[in-house]
């Protein structure tokens, strides 16, 4: 029998993925001061490849300059990012991979104090466990139309660059994730206050994105919680998740909110993340991506045949060693 790893997935749109194996987006740090990819940034990627992952997502790549959150960030926020862009997809297509760029704006959570501009939704500080974010500014309309047009912009250069997918970073307390949230969002008007309000600035993204760039398949990397008393919760996600899945997404890739990506303290062992996937899995048509110090064959078959996830990331353990990876989980069996 074929192992479940090595299962083609066709999504709703008819894109298919070779194996359920993805490689998520982790921040390379290897674009120029401009957001432009240099070859450390291919080689970087043609090296994951090699991980056997039918899926490899590049990385948060920011949709305006005041977005930035890091140093030599990825950049999808002006045409001439377009050719590095073209030249990862193509890199990428050559071996026989999918591929998808992550596009974010990191709102009022600027790690490197280098955004010109921080903002969100309500000034209120993004909460972290690890360090005291800047406090920013409210954002009016006009900053949510920007928002949105950037994003769709940076959307339809992935599109133009040959990516397959495009997917919108809400989790980790970056830019979107701070819409969702309660915590941060805290807005009086159609923006804001209810779960519905709330997911609104993302929901018309997604649409906007769906008629600018139809062939596009569209990826919304989501929190399953936050990880912050008073934050979204499992039902909150489960309302947004069939919203987003209604205006388009097809792949929910979850991952933690508010508090950032990092393993929690009282969690141990593989798929640290997993149980917030699967409460999503199978409820909508979008297939669910799980994630969290995964790394071994009989956790990532585990998952599968028990229907807690679609599709199993692999990040740190990938980024270790990608054909070493390859060889000890993804060898096909002769
Ligand atoms: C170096 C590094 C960079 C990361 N950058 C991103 C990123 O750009 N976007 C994102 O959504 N998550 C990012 N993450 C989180 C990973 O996608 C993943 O969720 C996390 O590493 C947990 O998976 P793992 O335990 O298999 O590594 C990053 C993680 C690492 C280690």
């Amino acid at each position: 029998m074929t192992a479940l790893r090595f299962t083609p997935l066709t999504l709703t749109s008819g894109l298919t993925l070779k194996n359920r194996l993805v490689v998520p987006p982790m921040a390379s740090q290897t674009a120029d001061s401009d957001g432009l990819a240099t070859e450390k940034t291919f080689s970087h990627y043609q090296n994951l490849a090699q991980s056997g992952a039918g899926l490899v997502m590049v990385e948060y790549s920011h949709i305006n300059l005041a977005g930035r959150s890091e140093t030599n960030q990825l950049g999808a926020h002006d045409d001439a990012c377009l050719p590095g862009l073209t030249h990862i997809a193509k890199l990428l297509h050559q071996m026989d991979v999918k591929t998808g760029l992550q596009i974010t704006h990191c709102g009022g959570k600027d790690s490197a104090g280098i955004s010109s501009d921080i903002m969100g939704p309500s000034g209120i500080t993004v909460p972290a466990y690890d360090r005291v974010l800047p406090t920013p500014r409210t954002m009016t309309v006009n900053d949510i139309n920007q928002w949105q047009q950037d994003f769709v912009s940076a959307a339809i250069r992935a599109d133009k660059a040959g990516f397959d997918l495009v997917e919108i970073h809400c989790a980790h307390g970056y830019g979107i994730n701070q819409w969702l949230s309660p915590l941060t969002n805290q807005r009086q008007d159609q923006y804001g206050g209810s779960v519905e309000n709330r997911a609104r600035i993302l929901l018309e993204i997604i649409s906007k994105i769906k008629q600018a760039a139809p062939r596009l398949t569209v990826m919304t990397r989501i929190p399953g919680q936050d990880g912050y008393p008073g934050g979204l919760s499992h039902a909150d996600m489960a309302q947004m998740s069939q919203w987003l899945v209604d205006a388009g997404v097809e792949i929910l890739n979850v991952s933690s909110g508010i508090g950032g990506w990092n393993r929690p303290k009282d969690k141990r062992g593989e798929g640290f993340l997993v149980e917030d996937a699967a409460p999503l899995t199978g409820k909508t048509a979008a297939a669910v991506i799980g994630v969290g110090g995964i790394e071994t064959i009989d956790y990532i078959e585990t998952i599968l045949a028990t229907k807690q996830v679609d599709l199993v990331a692999v990040g740190r353990a990938i980024l270790a060693g990608p054909s070493d990876f390859a060889t000890r989980v993804m060898a096909q069996p002769k």
